[in-house]
């Protein structure tokens, strides 16, 4: 937590039960060399008096918007300029709606509009309440304007419920917020990944898909966010945890995939493009299920081709540096070559799905990263590793770009 000494953190404390661990993050704050100022909501300080916060942080406790005492009576603005960096901790369920909805009416809130650094949340609640869709459409709204998410864990709860909501412990949320001013390879960058299969349905209860898992796409969306991205995940159907601070949209068919990647595509830096889209989807979805009729004659599926995304987006006046994926069963580094030249791609990861040790569903890969000038191989390791290298072979080549 070295990158917390000389820093001027604003800590924001809401009307949570978890607003007492406030304190020891004061406390920690202001070991780690940080200089501290505490706001708290009107809710807050039901919580916990703002004489504690005081004494522990040695500056005043601001909660009022209408202050006549600050200097130019304009609070909001005198504090977002003196922080480097804000903590809300804890955030309830009320207050991650009035962020997300962009409200101005109290004084954190205000602050956050005024403040163009960093921010982290610490979001805390009942496990229903932080599962309810209203709280997690506000989570990822807040995801993909920037906001860090620190949490929640997961355990008893003070109402005696069991579940995910818990606000995760001081010095569990002061690492997560420190990170905030290390600087990642990728720190500032907008990535677009998709991962995953599509499914292409032929009547309402089957469809046609492929074996892709997704761990790929999920591993690299986890590796570009560590290394500072701001990552947006669109998916497929997977059984897969979404990575903690990504904004996910989840689809089902090549045409919401595609539909998905030219509405979120606009000012991303990266595309990386994991996703095993069909090539093809049935011309026509039958409304009922399709019978047998005992004939045991063939029963002919017609099928069109689906939109090429990868070429959607290389395609693009303001294009991003592309990524594609090629996996192949047979001429892997000659099919990767043609699709690099073909689909007008920055990068190519050819991986051999043919090998069931390396293939979609393990947990292993191994890959030949392929650019027009270069070849180099990732041996075999896990894609956890894998993706870390393909996120800072990326990094290394937009920064030589913008250089
Ligand atoms: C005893 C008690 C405990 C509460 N704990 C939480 C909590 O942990 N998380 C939460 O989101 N709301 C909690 N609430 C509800 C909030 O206090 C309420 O939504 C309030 O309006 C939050 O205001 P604020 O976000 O402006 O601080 C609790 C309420 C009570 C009475």
């Amino acid at each position: 937590m070295n990158s917390l000494a000389n820093k001027n953190v604003l800590l924001g404390v809401t009307g949570g039960i978890a607003a007492y661990k406030s304190a020891e993050i004061v406390r920690h704050l202001k070991k780690s060399g940080s200089s501290v100022r505490v706001v708290m909501t009107e809710s807050a300080k039901e919580f916990i008096t703002p004489l504690t916060l005081q004494a522990l942080s040695g500056n005043r406790v601001s909660s009022e918007l209408l202050d006549a005492e600050a200097e130019a009576a304009m609070g909001h603005i005198e504090l977002a300029k003196w922080a480097d960096g804000i903590l809300i901790a804890p955030t309830t369920a009320n207050s991650l709606a009035r962020l997300a909805s962009g409200r101005a009416d109290d004084l954190l809130s205000s602050i956050t509009l005024a403040f163009d650094g960093p921010i982290s949340l610490a979001p805390a609640m009942n496990q229903a309440m932080w599962s309810d869709k209203r709280t997690q459409e506000n989570l990822d709204s807040l995801i993909s304007k920037g906001f860090k998410v620190c949490g929640p864990g997961s355990g008893e709860q003070a109402c005696g419920d069991i579940g995910l909501g818990r606000m995760l412990e001081p010095i569990e949320i002061l690492e997560l917020f420190s990170s905030s001013f290390t600087q990642g390879a990728m720190s500032g960058k907008n990535v677009l990944i998709t991962a995953g299969p599509t499914q292409e349905p032929i009547d309402p209860v089957r469809f046609i898909t492929n074996k892709s898992s997704g761990k790929m796409g999920y591993s690299l969306a986890e590796a570009a966010i560590e290394s500072g991205a701001r990552v947006t995940l669109i998916s497929g159907p997977v059984n897969l945890e979404t990575p903690p601070n990504c904004h996910k949209v989840s689809v089902e068919t090549a045409k919401e995939m595609h539909e998905a990647v030219m509405h979120h595509i606009k000012g991303k830096d990266v595309y990386i493009g994991t996703a095993a889209v069909s090539d093809y989807s049935p011309v026509e979805v039958k409304n009922s299920k399709i019978k047998k009729d005992g004939s045991r004659s063939p029963l002919n599926l017609k099928l069109k081709e689906n939109h090429d995304i990868l070429k959607s987006v290389s395609g693009l006046e303001e294009r991003p540096y592309v990524v594609g994926f090629a996996a192949e069963t047979d001429g892997l580094i000659e099919n990767a070559e043609n699709k690099l030249k073909n689909k007008g791609l920055d990068l190519i990861v050819a991986n051999d799905v043919s090998n069931e040790e390396i293939g979609f569903e393990s947990d292993e890969n191994e890959v030949t990263l392929i650019t027009k000038t270069d070849q180099q191989l990732i041996p075999r390791q896990s894609k956890k590793k894998i993706s870390k290298k393909i996120v800072e072979f990326i990094s290394r080549r937009i920064n030589e770009q913008n250089n």
